[in-house]
């Protein structure tokens, strides 16, 4: 696949069928071609998002636990690029086995041949049914077509396995019903990121109805310039600089650890901080709940200029007093 051979009229369709906010009753792929289509434009989209994902989790050091025999699942799968993504992460001596699932045949087809070019050695396990156990789940976009039928058959698959890395776009309704089941899951699993706490999800608490749990990733550098993802932007309606996603990734087996338990307490900045001359906005998430924060640039200038561009996995360690942030650093690999 490459720009002149992508299917425009395909993309145009799912473009359709994606904000058209309606639970597909059935697949909308046709053919491997639209398959094809989608993994080098969306799907490759949805790809900058689970590479920010899994550098956060190499910042927290964390892997699931069975390194050595890793049966992964990618549930929903479509072009299967989430689950090469990970494959490669963890590299793939570590993965004794990828299933791809997913209600289309051709979409399960697709992903396990694309999954095989790319991996030779790797064996491509067909799951025998939708709720398959696997030492590692994987989870990308798929919440806002799911019937609750749906739900209920990945919540079950969920239930069977190890670990959890799911990864959904940053909206408020998705995000939202992300966190819900991160407040659900949170007595079978440790959570392992976004929060660096276990507490309730602060953002579900009354009064914090308008935040959504989100994040931006950073496309690759050369994006905006290359004419051939810019055409594909306009055509999609998609802002090729921002890159929101939700996320959410457990672990059954693995206590919870802080991010850097020699340094105190960590915070998550969520969705972006705003910044205006004398200090930045942000809303911080803690332990204790999310609270909307200022840094003021006259009391604490090089964290201002850090959080004026900040980029990455916005974690950091910082000194509160009542609604000002008045001493921190972010937190380094
Ligand atoms: C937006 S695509 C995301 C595909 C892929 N996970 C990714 O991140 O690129 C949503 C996928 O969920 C699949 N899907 C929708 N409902 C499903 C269901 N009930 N069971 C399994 N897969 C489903 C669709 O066929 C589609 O491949």
């Amino acid at each position: 696949m490459n720009w002149s051979s992508l299917d425009w009229s395909a993309l145009d369709r799912l473009r359709s069928q994606f904000l058209g906010g309606v639970t597909p009753s059935v697949p909308y792929w046709q053919s491997s071609a639209d398959l094809a289509t989608y993994d080098f434009t969306y799907g490759e989209r949805i790809g900058w998002k689970w590479d920010a994902v899994l550098a956060e989790l190499r910042l927290r050091r964390w892997l699931p636990s069975e390194t050595g025999n890793l049966r992964v699942l990618d549930w929903g799968c479509g072009s299967g690029v989430a689950g090469r993504r990970v494959v490669k992460w963890l590299g793939v001596e570590r993965v004794a086995s990828l299933s791809v699932w997913d209600h289309s045949p051709i979409a399960r087809r697709f992903a396990a041949d694309k999954a095989q070019e790319a991996f030779p050695g790797l064996s491509i396990q067909e799951p025998p049914k939708s709720e398959a156990f696997c030492d590692l789940l994987v989870i990308s976009h798929v919440l806002n077509e799911l019937s609750a039928e749906a739900e209920v058959s990945l919540l079950a698959s969920i239930a069977q396995a190890h670990a959890v890395l799911w990864v959904e776009p940053g909206t408020h309704s998705v995000a939202r019903a992300l966190q819900r089941h991160r407040n659900n899951l949170r007595s079978q699993f440790s959570i392992i990121a976004p929060c660096t706490h276990q507490a309730d999800c602060g953002l579900l608490s009354a009064g914090n109805e308008r935040h959504w749990c989100h994040h931006f990733a950073a496309p690759p550098a050369g994006v905006h310039a290359d004419g051939n993802w810019v055409r594909f932007a306009q055509r999609a309606g998609i802002d090729l600089r921002s890159l929101p996603y939700s996320f959410l990734v457990l672990d059954r087996q693995a206590p919870f650890t802080a991010l850097d338990p020699d340094h105190g307490p960590t915070a998550r900045i969520i969705g972006r901080p705003d910044a205006f001359k004398p200090y930045v906005r942000l809303l911080g998430c803690e332990s204790d709940g999310a609270h909307e924060l200022t840094v003021m640039k006259r009391e604490c200038p090089v964290l201002y200029k850090q959080l004026e561009r900040a980029r990455g996995p916005l974690l950091y360690r910082w000194q509160r007093n009542g609604d000002r942030i008045v001493a921190g650093q972010p937190c380094q690999p």
